[in-house]
Formats: C-alpha cells, structure tokens, sequence
C-alpha cells in the first residue's frame, strides 16, 4: 500500500510533464515545437479544454498553436486588450475565475467559464503567453499557476534558442 499524497503525486507528474515539454522543445522548429507544446500542456488537466500560445509581434499577440475544439476569431489581440493583452501588458499571470463576471475578457467560446494565461518571458522582456480557456467555473488553481510558469520559462528559454525577436514592441520593459 502506497503513502503517496496528492501533492507527491502532483510534484511527479509536474516534472513528468516539463521534461516532456523540454524533450519536444529540443531540435525542433518554431513552428513544430509549439505545436507539440501545446499538445503535452494541455494534457496536464482534464479541465483545460482550449490551449493556445500566442507570441507577441510589435504591438499585437499573434496565436501560433493550438489545440481545442474549436478555431477562436482572436487570432491577433492587441497588447492592453482582453485578458491576454493585459497579462502582457503587465507581464504577469491572470486567472480569472469567472469570465462572465469579468469585463475585460474578450469572448472566443460560449462554453469558457473560466480562464487563466500565463506570459513567457525571458527576464523583463514578455515573448509570448499561454493561454487556458476551461468550461469549469474556477477551473485554475495555485498548483496549475506553478507548473504553467515553469512551462513559461521553458518556452520562454527556446524561444530566444530560436532567436525569436518580438519586434518594436512594448514587450520591452
Ligand atoms: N479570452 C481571451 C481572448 C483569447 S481566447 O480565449 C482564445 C481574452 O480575454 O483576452
């Protein structure tokens, strides 16, 4: 009989997750590399059921993969715009626990009740951000905060292995 916890369990499958994540990252094109991060993220909970990276050119987030049911209409959002923009914007993490009550989110899918997106950054400078819509109220926990900002950093690292340059931009802070 086992004594393992949740949260040792959580610690493993966290770190199962990120060395998938650094495994898929490694001699992989821009494009390929996204696509396949996308797809080990979002295997990291059953309650993300929209999961795409997004990468800052000049002013605007520009979606570079995804994987969910369906195609979202915001496929460049400005920076300061929706709560993708914001969390640009102030390179940092937003949840939002209910979309219904919050005025600053934009609407891609009427089944998202809740949302979180996490910016990649390599120090001050923000590249990109991963962003989670869930159909559960209240979806994003502490725990999913933690594991999707190591992710971050490690795209935010292969990013600039890749030479990604996010242009003008405001990004620069
Ligand atoms: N809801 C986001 C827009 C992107 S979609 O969720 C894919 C926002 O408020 O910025």
């Amino acid at each position: 009989m086992t004594t393992q916890t949740a949260s040792t369990r959580n610690g493993r499958t966290n770190s199962r997750v990120l060395s998938e994540l650094k495994t898929a990252l490694s001699e992989k094109s821009l494009d390929i590399g996204l696509k396949s991060a996308v797809q080990i993220l979002k295997r990291i909970s059953e309650n993300y059921n929209w999961l795409g990276i997004y990468l800052v050119r000049d002013e605007n987030l520009v979606l570079a993969a995804y994987t969910g049911e369906g195609e979202t209409e915001h496929v460049q959002i400005p920076i300061g715009q929706g709560i993708c923009g914001l969390a640009a914007k102030q390179a940092e993490t937003i949840i939002v626990p209910d979309v219904n009550k919050d005025p600053r989110y934009l609407l891609c899918f009427p089944s998202t009740r809740s949302e979180i997106v996490v910016p990649i950054r390599v120090a001050t400078r923000v590249l990109g951000e991963i962003d989670i819509d869930s159909d559960r109220l209240s979806a994003f926990t502490k725990q999913d905060q933690t594991i999707l900002e190591q992710a971050a950093t490690i795209l935010g690292e292969y990013l600039e292995a890749q030479h990604f340059s996010p242009g003008s931009s405001r990004s620069q802070m």
